[in-house]
């Protein structure tokens, strides 16, 4: 990334290092609940309950609401991009609707292991994909084309978003993911 790289790009990009983490966490855990035959309820809960606040909500809320309305408005050829990214969005938010589905049927023994475990293992490759081509993209573009007072009101709107959301409780749910 450039050297300069602008606030509103670097406060991205540490959500996704944040992400990243617990699903590198998560895939440990996949694999240890198929080698015990048994799924974490808790630890699948914990996870449910992060990834729909701070990923969903506050990680999307702030490239939807700012990021991508700052960049469309400066180079119009994001356009497309965009349109990909948020579409994949709600392909995530999808998977956590059936996780949850799935976990509940698991719970009450309707359901196998593999049925939790598959739908998050397909999470888990979609954000890495979808990660990986908003830093390569998007991100650059960002770097680029955003003059710095728009980079100051893109970095406000994600704190308003943060704000409304308590983004460092939701960092501690992090850190504690990590360590469960
Ligand atoms: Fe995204
Ligand atoms: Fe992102």
């Amino acid at each position: 990334m450039h050297e300069e790289t602008k606030a509103a790009v670097l406060h991205l990009l540490l959500d996704h290092k944040v992400v990243r983490e617990v699903i590198d966490r998560l895939e440990m855990k996949l694999d240890e609940f198929e080698r015990k035959g048994e799924i974490s309820i808790s630890f699948m809960l914990s996870f449910l309950n992060f990834a729909k606040k701070f990923l969903d909500k506050c990680h999307h809320g702030k490239e939807e609401k700012c990021f991508f309305p700052a960049l469309e408005k400066l180079d119009a050829s994001t356009e497309t991009p965009i349109q990909v990214m948020k579409l994949e969005h709600v392909e995530m938010k999808n998977y956590l609707k059936e996780i949850e589905e799935k976990l509940n049927a698991y719970m009450n023994k309707e359901v196998g292991i593999e049925d939790v475990i598959n739908p998050s293992r397909d999470l888990i490759g979609l954000i890495r994909s979808h990660f990986f081509k908003e830093e390569n993209i998007l991100f650059r573009i960002g770097v680029e084309i955003i003059p710095k007072d728009e980079d100051y009101k893109t970095v406000d709107c994600y704190e308003n978003i943060e704000k409304e959301l308590d983004h460092e409780k939701l960092l501690k749910e992090a850190e504690e993911i990590k360590k469960s």
